[in-house]
Order: structure tokens, then C-alpha cells, then sequence
């Protein structure tokens, strides 16, 4: 069914108060993102993409129009309730990982859960189950300076899942592992989206990794440039958006 997972209806974000130096991030920037698809977003560096990945995200709020996620208009919503609605209906990957090393990777992978009270015995099986999807069954014991980059990075996706969140938004998710690793993270959220059906969108600026989306948007100067969906093999994908983002920058001010 093509229910959208999120809408962004006229966006506009305005950083700055009045009369001081404002930065207007964000120029009006509508699109919806469908249940289970895989969404990119590209541009130049600072176009709005991080802007537009947190006020989607509930960790900043747009300056005017509408950000609905799984039906609900978050731009309406208290402090609070929003707090309850990012542990809830959200997953994160960041390109930090930000695992917390006191922690074991089971139980940083079992945080969303444990914050929400969830049952020991539900715990653990939602744990078991996304480690092994993710391929890291065998280090759960393990602390996160004891594993490698690349299973830090598949834990804190297995974080970012436990709680069967609406959608993953991950910024740079790829951007601080070695080509190995990246693609066994890629792969990792391709069979995530593609077995699971788990909605994910990705900022990232290098064209390989976002090879593994069905679209992308471009964003340019808070607007959106283009978008670009996937309709032939991951290569020759890779070409076009190679071919686009070659068009950014001829056209860059
Ligand atoms: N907290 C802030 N206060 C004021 N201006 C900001 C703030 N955050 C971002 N901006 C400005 O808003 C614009 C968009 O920034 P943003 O971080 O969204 O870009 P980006 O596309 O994510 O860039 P990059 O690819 O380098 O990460 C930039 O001009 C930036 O200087
Ligand atoms: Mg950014």
C-alpha cells in the first residue's frame, strides 16, 4: 500500500532570530517518503540536508509548514510528546556510531526497548532476532571498544531497529567506515528494507552508497534540485547520480 511513512509539506527553516544574521536553511521543500521505500538525500555541502534530516527527525523544529510522520503532524507537537514520539517511532544511525561504552553491544542494542520498560523476555528476543539479521549474534557480550568498526556501526543499526520504529534516518551512516565495511553496513539496510520492509532515509554524500537507494533527492541551496529513482541495475544507477551531481556542480552559484 503507498501510505506515507513521512510528508514534508512546504518546509522552510529560518536559523537566527530577526534582524540578526539569518540563515534561511530550508526554502520551502515539499515530498513524501512511502512505506518500505530505501530515499537518499544528496547535494552540496550545506544545502539543508542535516537541516532537513532534523526537522524531519524531531531534533529541531521547521520554521514553517508541515513534517507528518506515520499520520502525525510532529510540528504541532509539545516538548514532551515529542521526546515519546522519537524513542518510539524513530531509528538513528549516525556516522558516530554512538554506542555507549560502558555498555555491552546487547545492552545498547536493547536501550530503546529498556527506556520504554519493555519486559526483560520481549527484550531479549527482539535483541537476538536483530542481532542476528545483522550478523553480529556472536559479540553481543562484547563491549564496543572490543568490536570492530564496521559491527559497531551494524549495532548501533540494530539499535536504531529493536523497537520497530516507523523509519531509520541515518546521517552519513557510511561516513566513517572503510570501503569493506561500508558495504556490509549497505547491504546490511538493503535486506533490511528489502526482507523487512523497513523504511530508511539516508543523507550521504558518496554516490556509492547511494547507489543502494530506490530514490534520491537532491537538495540544492534549500531547494529541492531533483529526484532520481532507480529503475535499472545498482551500477548503472550509480552512473546517473554521478551524472547528476556532476550537473550540481556546473550549476552551483
Ligand atoms: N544551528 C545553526 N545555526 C545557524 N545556521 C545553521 C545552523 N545549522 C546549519 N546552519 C546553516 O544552514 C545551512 C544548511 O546547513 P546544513 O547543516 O543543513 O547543511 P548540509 O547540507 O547538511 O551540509 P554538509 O553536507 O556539509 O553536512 C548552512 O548555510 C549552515 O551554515
Ligand atoms: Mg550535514
Amino acid at each position: 500500500m503507498n501510505i506515507p511513512v513521512v510528508k514534508v509539506k512546504d518546509v522552510e527553516k529560518v536559523y537566527g532570530k530577526k534582524g540578526s544574521n539569518q540563515s534561511h536553511a530550508l526554502k520551502g521543500v515539499s515530498f513524501s517518503i512511502l512505506e518500505g521505500e530505501f530515499v537518499g538525500i544528496m547535494g552540496p555541502s550545506g544545502t539543508g540536508k542535516t537541516t532537513l534530516l532534523n526537522d524531519i527527525s524531531t531534533l529541531d523544529k521547521a520554521t514553517n509548514g508541515v513534517v507528518q510522520i506515520a499520520g502525525t503532524d510532529i510540528t504541532k507537537m509539545k516538548q514532551g510528546e515529542l521526546s515519546d514520539f522519537r524513542s518510539q517511532k524513530l531509528g538513528f544511525i549516525f556516522q558516530d556510531f554512538n554506542l555507549l561504552e560502558n555498555l555491552s553491544i546487547y545492552e545498547n542494542i536493547a536501550l530503546p526497548l529498556s527506556l520504554q520498560g519493555a519486559a526483560s523476555r520481549k527484550i531479549k528476543s527482539k535483541v537476538n532476532k536483530v542481532a542476528e539479521m545483522l550478523g553480529i549474534s556472536e559479540i553481543l557480550s562484547k563491549y564496543p571498544s572490543e568490536v570492530s568498526g564496521g559491527q559497531k556501526q551494524r549495532s548501533a543499526a540494530a539499535r536504531a531497529l529493536v523497537h520497530d520504529p516507523a523509519i531509520i534516518l541515518g546521517d552519513e551512516p557510511t561516513g566513517a567506515l572503510d570501503s569493506k565495511n561500508a558495504v556490509s553496513m549497505l547491504e546490511a539496510m538493503k535486506s533490511l528494507n528489502e526482507e523487512q520492509g523497513v523504511s530508511i532515509m539516508m543523507v550521504t554524500h558518496d554516490a556509492f552508497s547511494a547507489s543502494y537507494c530506490q530514490r534520491i533527492l537532491f537538495i540544492q541551496d534549500g531547494e529541492l534540485y531533483k529526484e532520481i529513482r532507480n529503475t535499472t541495475t545498482r551500477e548503472n544507477f550509480y552512473r546517473e547520480i554521478l551524472d547528476v551531481l556532476a550537473d550540481l556542480g556546473t550549476h552551483k552559484s
